[in-house]
């Protein structure tokens, strides 16, 4: 089963987040030979420069051959003993570092066999099998226990074998089973063209994977009513009609709720799906809601609105530009003492998972400072009919000035 713990920037295959390095393994489920049979053969139809193919696995299994999986297990690094010995399975990968044709060094020989193990991972991970490579062990006790020729190089131990129990494993080990898995963003590692010019993938293509990949109720900002200081803030400004934008929509739970209160509803959102899923929403509940697709950051939409509604949108910015563009958009899309609600996380949530931007009252009142008058700011909660603890939020109303 995929594992929703890592944050994607674009949509992938299912596999790349099925494939994960799990330290929890059930030492009591052998692993039948035909599964690693296929794992193997995964591995043999890696690429490789020249076709060398120069990766050797040495495949050790508990229930078939204990003495040499013992052999494998005492050459690990202590800390990677504590959990790879529930493994059923351990199987050393080695790679070949000459040409076979002529002898010369193949400078790309551990680079093949690096490709091919991950192959074997992914089969794995397609079969329901956790896999888990190391490099923490000694080479030399495995070079000498099954008498490799010299030359070889031990590249890695990849522990495989059927997801176990997490409340089993030591208790250090336990949150990473569990904590979200995070990765450098592409731009810092891809670059555009040049060295140093970062490369960024579409702002829509990471959101279109969660609402592909998640079902909506499951999101944490998911809110099945209208969230309670919107609520509070409209009766407060005794607001009852008008054109309103819900800018970044997201499931369209606030825009269907803010038009059968008889609001004149846009509803837009830079994520396809969001938009359809806002949309089939408005139809189910027989309510008018206009939807678009739009980026906020390049928004097309004219307007003018009356108030703009942000849940969960502004503090996605960090970048300055952004920001700025942010700012000049909610600007030019509203009339003339115009309201913006704005909810963003707080900047005392410290929960590591939700957006980059977390704020205080001076900080809005900072971005907002040019072409915005700051009303108040509450501190609150982003309410989810998703998770039993919602992060601190600051609820936030503004006046085109
Ligand atoms: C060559 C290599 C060596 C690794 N060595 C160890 C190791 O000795 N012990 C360990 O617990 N994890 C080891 N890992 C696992 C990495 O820590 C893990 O792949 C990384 O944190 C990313 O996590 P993920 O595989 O769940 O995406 C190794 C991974 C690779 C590819
Ligand atoms: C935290 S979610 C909140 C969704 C919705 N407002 C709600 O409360 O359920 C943030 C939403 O902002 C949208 N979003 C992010 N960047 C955007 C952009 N540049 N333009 C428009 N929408 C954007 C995302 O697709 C996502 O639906």
């Amino acid at each position: 089963m995929a594992q929703q713990r890592m944050n994607v920037q674009a949509p992938v295959e299912r596999l790349f987040a099925e494939r994960w390095s799990s330290r929890a393994f059930d030492g009591e489920k052998p692993v039948a030979a035909e599964l690693i049979a296929s794992c193997l053969e995964a591995a043999r139809w890696a690429p490789s420069c020249f076709g060398e193919e120069p990766w050797h696995y040495i495949v050790t299994d508990r229930f078939a051959d204990k003495t040499n999986w013992d052999r494998v297990t005492t050459a690990l690094a202590p800390k990677n003993q504590l959990w790879a010995r529930h493994a059923p399975v351990l199987i050393v990968s080695v790679a070949e570092p000459a040409f076979s044709h002529n002898g010369k060094p193949n400078r790309w020989a551990e680079y093949d066999t690096g490709q091919a193990t991950i192959c074997l991972c992914l089969q794995a991970a397609a079969m329901g099998l956790a896999s888990h490579q190391m490099g923490g062990f000694n080479p030399d006790a495995l070079k000498h226990a099954f008498a490799l020729p010299d030359q070889m190089h031990v590249m890695s131990v990849v522990a495989m074998g059927y997801p176990g129990d997490v409340a089993r494993l030591d208790e250090g080990f336990q949150p990473m089973e569990t904590d979200a898995r995070t990765r450098k963003p592409l731009e810092t590692i891809v670059h555009n063209g040049q060295w140093n010019s970062p490369w960024r993938a579409p702002v829509n293509a990471g959101w279109e994977a969660r609402y592909q990949e998640t079902p909506v109720q499951q999101l944490p900002w998911f809110y099945r009513d209208l969230d309670a200081d919107f609520a509070q803030a409209l009766k407060a400004f005794d607001i009852a009609t008008g054109d309103v934008l819900d800018i970044g929509c997201g499931p369209g739970t606030q825009a269907v709720a803010l038009a059968k209160l008889g609001f004149n509803v846009t509803a837009s959102d830079v994520s396809q799906s969001a938009v359809t899923t806002t949309r089939q929403l408005a139809d189910t509940e027989n309510t008018p809601v206009e939807c678009h697709v739009d980026d906020v950051l390049d928004s097309k939409l004219t307007g003018p609105f009356d108030l703009i509604l942000d849940r969960g949108v502004f503090h996605c910015f960090t970048e300055p530009a952004d920001q700025q563009t942010y700012l000049a958009t909610v600007g030019r899309l509203l009339k003339p003492q115009g309201l913006l609600l704005l909810k963003c996380f707080h900047r005392d949530e410290i929960r590591e998972q939700g957006p980059p931007g977390r704020y205080g009252e001076e900080d809005i009142r900072h971005f907002f400072a040019d072409g915005f008058e700051l009303i108040e700011t509450r501190s609150t909660l982003f309410a989810s009919s998703a998770m039993d603890d919602p992060p601190k939020a600051l609820f936030c109303m503004l006046k085109k000035s």
